[in-house]
């Protein structure tokens, strides 16, 4: 499974880019907001820190506006990805920008049938939003099985899942379970996602252990390497 970072904010990217974990990232009008900077500085900058897909959206209601500002989106680097909502004109941008060779990302899908349609216009991801499913006393993994499902009946399909709006760990596992490509996560889950009180007492034990004995690993091979000189 692939991990994407979900957020705007350029201090968690770099911290959490030092990890080696991230594949990607995933920013959408309310995180660029919350992050303060402007779009086409903040996009540039994620790009620099992440190599992999990072998803800007755009914010024109019409396919023309969409593709307008999808150009100026896609010049920022090689690794932007288009993110269009899942409205008719999104779909219709969607099939415009991917017969160009732009990868897609079709955001806010909330059921079965609107990833059947991402999948036919060839977005390069389709979003589907769990959390706020499961805010409105649905389940959202449910849907991730539905899409996983009805994907793989069709080995045409190239669209990757994106399992976006996660609120806890549980919902990675459950979509890792089922198979969905990618999951976004917010900073506090993916840093969720190391934690366990075993790891943290296990290791203190361990720890506490080797220094009775005195022993350095390092003083070791120094002292091994100091005799065979
Ligand atoms: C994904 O691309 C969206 O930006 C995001 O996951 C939405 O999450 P939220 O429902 O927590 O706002």
């Amino acid at each position: 499974m692939k991990f994407f970072i979900d957020t705007a904010d350029l201090d968690e990217i770099r911290e959490l880019a030092d990890t080696g974990l991230l594949d990607g990232v995933t920013t959408n009008p309310s995180l660029i907001a919350k992050s303060g900077g402007n779009i086409l500085d903040v996009i540039a900058e994620i790009c620099a820190i992440v190599p992999g897909p990072v998803s800007a959206e755009v914010t024109g209601t019409e396919t023309d506006m969409m593709l307008a500002e999808a150009e100026v989106l896609a010049a920022i680097a090689p690794n932007v990805t288009i993110k269009v909502p899942l409205t008719p004109a999104g779909l219709k941008a969607c099939k415009v920008l991917r017969d160009q060779g732009t990868m897609v990302n079709v955001t806010l899908c909330f059921s079965a049938a609107q990833a059947l349609l991402a999948a036919k216009v060839g977005a390069s991801f389709i979003s589907p939003f769990v959390g706020r499913i499961d805010d409105i006393g649905g389940n959202g993994i449910d849907l991730i099985d539905e899409i996983v499902d009805i994907y793989s009946q069709y080995p045409a399909i190239e669209t990757e899942i994106l399992v976006a709006s996660i609120r806890s760990p549980g919902h990675v596992i459950e979509a890792a379970k089922m198979g969905a490509h990618v999951a976004t996560v917010p900073p506090n889950v993916l840093r969720q996602l190391f934690a366990h009180p075993l790891t943290d007492k296990g290791l203190a034990a361990f720890l506490g252990d080797w220094e009775k004995t005195g022993q350095s690993i390092l003083e070791q091979a120094k002292t091994r390497a100091k005799a065979a000189e």
